[in-house]
């Protein structure tokens, strides 16, 4: 519910109130977020003759009101306000500052889709515009809201005037007066993604940039902002995720009054964007909140995800089950061997075989020919809608591997246009994976990638893509895009090729990928269903990525795929059913040569596919559950909506010779129910409050177990 009452705006929630109010100078305080309140939290604020701390114009000889202490919905530069700022501009003149008033609010139903960019678009959703205008400049800002469920989603638009204006920071802040918080933060690298890390705000400022054109495998874009004594079941927490796949920035900081600020935003240091007579629409923001710990707000953020922003396909592929041959093959095989391949795929029970790198140009290792979208015909001895029609013969659908957003120098594209690849003039470019990145932002590059991709799609017959994006962006030059607009232009210009192919393409599936997950964000999860979530298929480093990943991410979006032993990435042998157990725990797949398998393997990830088919639409809309997350043991579950069942998974790390029992107690359940698990009857009290021990048998080290529970 949005009401308005004055100057007064509060937007309620399921469960939280997030309240705004324009002053009298018209700047906008931000009075509160949190659990539901009443009446006008303007009583919160202390206004006192602080020394130091100056006063606006308008205030007069009143030495009490200053942007220096009160809690602000957008703080700039030039007002008084010495915190840290979340929008940053310079006007024509030089100068940097800014002075924004209120102009006006509009209230209407129905969110509004974004051209270009990720957005929450929500029929029945309530929404609020707020116009506010800069006195210098005139240049107009518009906040928006939309209210739903717990979440609130907010977008930044700004309308230069005739006088330019250069935005070098647009972040969404969000003000707490009081209170002891902390930030909780996914970070990582290649092969050990969105590691969960939790830090106290001090006065001191925390902050994370990723500056690499993508959000990274190093530092995820979401966030979650908590009471410091929050656990999984207990206090308030927000996340913040932004709907952006690029560059961004995050701070956190307490200030001198014992008040906070939390900001996050895309752009990085390099991003600069000049305006005049012109729009920039920065990428939303989606806030969840509980006051009942992660857990429970992990399942409404995940809700809303899964609801209003995780791309539905129409595709008659649901959840396809997957083999992708790269752990199988890399870059060694010919047509008859993935032919073999996918004809054991096929007798497994899977729905999809995918191609992945090195079907293309002279692609034998990763040196050369990424922008040579043609078959490698000597190396696949057909072409790629024969060996297409080959696959889909056995009754199995077809995908492929493209990184459209790169290229080799040593490739004909780089010889035609190396003047498409984002590299600096006069200096050698920098090289990852010996591939340069290409320039998103040209308009002519965007038209080459969709027509390479309508030539695959359509000769290859394909359902599936997997599109991956093996480097970062180091040299921000273009030969068409001004430096400071590069961040934000690339991202455009990636989003617009995904908006074409969705549109063209209702069916197929597009599957994001970067290295693993290095951009596993709610921008590409609004266009790709999944996410490839790492290059790490060992099942126990594995879990640990799903168990972090989990907090803001549903399960479904997880690119999740069983591998062979010993693991290539770590070298370590895990049981089969180990595997598919993690393996479940997402978007399941096979990462591994079926030809090799023997013949009780061959069997067992037979039933291990077919287990997974009848949990896999309870896996995808259920609600995730983390149970115990310790260096021994992890512990999860899932629950349907209606609490009727649940599929519980856990594994532990070592056998021991004297075992230490693990316990758990189940979330989720209804208490009032009675459940059906391995053959006995339990009443839901019993499970929820008393807990259920794990019946490992700790014979064996790495030892899963899977538990299905079902309402008697
Ligand atoms: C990185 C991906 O994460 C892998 O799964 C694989 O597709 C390789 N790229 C291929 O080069």
């Amino acid at each position: 519910m949005i009401k308005v009452e004055g100057s007064l705006f509060t937007l309620s929630g399921d469960s939280y109130t997030y309240q705004m109010k324009v002053d009298d100078y018209k700047r906008l305080l931000h009075l509160y977020h949190g659990q539901t309140i009443e009446g006008d939290a303007s009583t919160l604020l202390s206004l006192r003759d602080r020394g130091f701390s100056g006063s606006p114009y308008e205030a007069g000889t009143d030495r009490t009101y200053s942007y220096d202490y009160l809690p602000l919905e957008l703080s700039v530069l030039g007002e008084g306000d010495f915190r840290t700022p979340s929008l940053v501009i310079e006007q024509e003149d030089g100068t940097i500052s800014a002075a924004f008033r209120y102009i006006g609010y509009t209230l209407y139903k129905g969110s509004k889709k974004l051209e270009n960019l990720p957005s929450v678009v929500i029929d029945d959703a309530e929404c609020l515009e707020i116009t506010l205008e800069e006195e210098l400049s005139k240049a107009k800002l518009i906040l928006t809201y939309i209210v739903k469920d717990s979440s609130l989603v907010r977008g930044l638009k700004l309308i230069a005037s005739s006088k330019a204006i250069t935005v070098t920071k647009a972040l969404y802040s969000l003000d707490s007066l009081f209170g002891n918080l902390d930030v909780t933060y996914f970070e990582g690298r290649h092969c050990g993604e969105r590691s969960r890390r939790r830090a106290t705000i001090n006065t001191g400022a925390l902050t994370f940039t990723s500056r690499r054109g993508a959000t990274s495998h190093q530092i995820n874009n979401g966030f979650i902002l908590s009471d410091s004594d929050a656990t999984e079941t207990s206090g308030n927490c927000f996340s913040l995720e932004l709907l952006w796949s690029g560059s961004f920035t995050f701070f956190a900081q307490k200030d001198q009054y014992g008040g906070s600020r939390v900001a996050l935003g895309a752009g990085s240091e390099l991003f600069r964007y000049t305006l005049k007579d012109e729009e920039l629409t920065l990428p939303e923001l989606l806030i969840t909140f509980s006051s009942n710990g992660f857990s429970e707000l992990s399942v409404k953020n995940n809700r809303f995800i899964m609801n209003y922003i995780r791309r539905k396909n129409s595709s008659k592929l649901v959840n396809p089950v997957l083999l992708n041959n790269w752990e199988a093959t890399y870059f060694n095989f010919t047509g008859e061997k993935l032919l073999a391949i996918a004809k054991e795929a096929k007798k497994l029970n899977c729905d999809l075989f995918v191609l992945d790198d090195g079907w293309f140009g002279k692609r034998n290792d990763d040196l050369s020919s990424l922008g040579d979208w043609f078959e490698n015909k000597d190396k696949l001895k057909m072409d790629l809608s024969e060996l297409s029609d080959k696959i889909t013969k056995e009754d199995i659908a077809f995908g492929l591997w493209v990184e459209p957003e790169m290229v080799n120098e040593e490739s004909l594209l780089y010889k035609k246009h190396p003047e498409w690849a984002l590299k600096l003039l006069n200096k050698a470019p920098v090289r990852g994976r010996y591939q340069l990145v290409l320039d998103l932002s040209n308009n002519e590059v965007i038209e080459y990638i969709k027509a390479f991709l309508d030539d695959l799609i359509t000769r290859g017959k394909l359902s599936y893509i997997k599109w991956d994006y093996n480097r970062f962006i180091t040299d921000f030059y273009s030969s068409v895009t001004e430096v400071g607009k590069i961040e934000y232009k690339y991202m455009i210009g990636l989003y617009s090729i995904f908006e074409y192919l969705n549109v063209k393409y209702p069916d197929l599936i597009i599957e994001g990928c970067s290295g693993g997950g290095g951009r596993f964000d709610l921008g590409l999860i609004y266009y790709t269903p999944q996410s490839w979530l790492s290059d790490n298929t060992d099942a126990i480093e594995r879990l640990d990525i799903e168990f972090g990943s989990s907090y803001l991410y549903p399960i479904a979006t997880f690119g999740s795929h069983v591998s062979a032993v010993p693991n290539h990435q770590t070298h370590r042998t895990t049981p089969l059913y180990t595997r598919s157990s993690v393996a479940m725990l997402g978007s399941y797949g096979l990462e591994l040569d079926p030809t090799k398998l023997s013949e009780d393997d061959k069997a067992e990830i037979k039933r291990e596919i077919s287990d997974y088919k009848k949990y896999a639409s309870l896996i995808k809309d259920g609600d995730f559950y983390r149970l115990l997350d310790s260096n021994e043991a992890s512990c999860c579950m899932v629950v349907s909506c209606d609490k009727s069942k649940a599929l519980l998974i856990a594994v532990n790390r070592l056998s021991h010779g004297n075992p230490v029992d693990r316990y758990v107690k189940l979330n989720g359940l209804d208490e009032t129910k009675s459940y059906k698990l391995n053959g006995k009857v339990y009443p839901g009290r019993l499970l929820i409050n008393g807990g259920l021990l794990l019946p490992f048998t700790f014979q064996e080290d790495y030892e899963a177990v899977r538990l299905y529970i079902e309402e008697l």
